[in-house]
């Protein structure tokens, strides 16, 4: 049968997301909730996760893995670490990639296996390296030379020996936005290829380190599949260098980063099976075990933010729609000039294009311009999509604004699984010092520094 490709596309979002945020009777509904219940009793603006859309991406991910043998899959903490979250992904048999101590702490709080744990990032400290070589993990991604002589140091005091990935800088442009594309050669990232026989002959000599393996991300929200291809086939290149100067190794990391459907009308990302097939392709002759760190693609399709319309506003080409969300809430669109879809929670039929602004104090909070949506009055609910990922984690309190709560559904049952911060909580965590008028803490209790 023939289909357009509008449709195509619909249906094959459909196929990996199943989109479990849906109008039911004219209300848009998490699983069987609806989204005006969680608004009535938590407040807005809050998250919404659904906990059958990060089942079916988990498992939709793992299922395209199945020719591998026995991968690590590591969910990304860092794209949403809410304990209930990464509760539901260790059901499902995820480990976790971290990038900090915290991140570290909060895969342990979900029940995530110590060995199933992979430690991120460029400037692990010797803390955390403690931590972790204390409570077990798979593995660190090493991404300097630096950093192995800082883990060995650690581990040596410890008398525990560290396993170790040296994660390279395979020097190709992810074709993503510069502020998250991250294998490029002036990027912070891994070790230029050219000095790994000398990282893994360091890691020979250093006590306390156990060089496994290789590692590679090249940036995040991918959607071309050419980058990763070009990053894996040099991965493959090194992994026969590394042979043939006498290392064995026995794993390759191949990071995270394929790209979700954020605009309906894009063109769309590759597929998990798309993604899977290149893999089969280029790394399963390598006769390693393979991990990844998929963060977006489990999470991004499976929350939304819900708001209220506080007021319209005229503005001078289309209504400004004030909504009580702001820039502090959902960093991403002016971060990164990221779209989000963006509608009513019980659409009234004709429609109006506006402007969608939060209350910061700032024009970079603004979440759409010039968008067409449902008419709107004060009052009325309405979702940002995509939310699940890098949304809730990277709020702040910009402007004195609580962060928002969050709720985690799952069929009809719903609960909430943070709490909206406290305003007073958030004041008293302020101290005045003793030689101001008001002094002692902001919260009335007296606190004297050093004289
Ligand atoms: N592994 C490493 C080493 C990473 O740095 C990242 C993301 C991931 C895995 C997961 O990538 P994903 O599968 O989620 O694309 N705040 C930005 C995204 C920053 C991504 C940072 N690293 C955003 O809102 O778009």
């Amino acid at each position: 049968m023939k289909r357009r490709i509008g449709e195509i596309a619909v249906w094959r979002v459909r196929e990996f997301t199943v989109n479990h945020f849906e109008l039911r009777d004219g209300v848009l509904h998490c699983e069987d909730v609806p989204l005006p219940l969680i608004a009535r009793e938590v407040g807005t603006p809050v998250y919404v996760y659904s906990t059958a859309a990060m089942q079916r991406h988990a498992r939709v991910f793992k299922s395209a893995l199945a020719s591998l043998r026995d991968p690590l899959v590591a969910f990304a903490v860092k794209a949403n670490p809410n304990v209930a979250v990464l509760a539901t992904l260790a059901a499902e048999g995820f480990g976790a990639d971290v990038v900090s101590g915290g991140e570290y702490r909060r895969a342990r709080a979900a029940g995530i296996p110590a060995d199933q744990i992979v430690f991120s990032g460029v400037g692990k400290t010797a803390d955390e390296m403690e931590l972790a070589l204390e409570g077990g993990l798979f593995q660190f991604n090493v991404e300097s030379l630096a950093e192995a002589e800082m883990l060995s140091h650690v581990a040596v005091s410890m008398g525990r020996v560290a396993p170790i990935s040296f994660r390279i800088n395979p020097d190709v442009a992810a074709g993503s936005h510069a502020k998250i594309s991250t294998g490029g050669a002036q990027d912070k990232f891994g070790i230029n290829a050219a000095d790994l026989i000398r990282a893994f002959e360091m890691a020979r000599e250093l006590p306390g380190l156990e060089a496994k393996g290789i590692a590679v991300h090249i940036g995040s929200q991918l959607t071309r599949l050419e980058p990763l291809e070009a990053a894996f086939t040099k991965l493959g290149e090194l992994i026969v260098e590394l042979r043939a100067a006498g290392h064995s190794i026995t794993v390759a990391d191949l990071g995270g980063g394929l790209g979700v459907p954020y605009d309906p009308a894009a063109p769309l990302p590759p597929s998990p099976a798309d993604y899977a097939a290149l893999v089969d392709r280029i790394a399963a002759g390598w006769g390693l075990r393979l991990v990844f760190e998929p963060g977006r693609l489990i999470v991004g399709n499976a929350g939304v933010l819900l708001t209220r319309v506080i007021r319209l506003k005229e503005g001078p080409k289309c209504p400004f729609v004030i909504v009580d969300a702001g820039m502090n809430d959902l960093m991403r669109p002016s971060l990164y000039d990221a779209w989000h879809g963006i509608e009513a929670v019980a659409p009234r039929g004709d429609n109006i294009v506006a402007d969608i602004v939060g209350p910061v104090c700032e024009s970079g909070d603004t979440f759409a311009r010039a968008r067409v949506i449902s008419q709107v009055e004060p009052g009325d609910l309405m979702v940002i999509r995509t939310a699940g990922a890098y949304a809730a984690t990277m709020g702040s309190t910009y402007n004195s604004r609580p962060l928002a709560a969050e709720v985690l559904v799952n069929g009809s049952e719903w609960a909430v699984v943070r709490e909206r911060q406290d305003v007073e909580a958030l004041i008293a965590g302020d101290i005045v010092p003793p030689w101001l008028p008001t002094g002692g803490r902001a919260d009335g209790a007296s606190r004297r520094g050093g004289t």
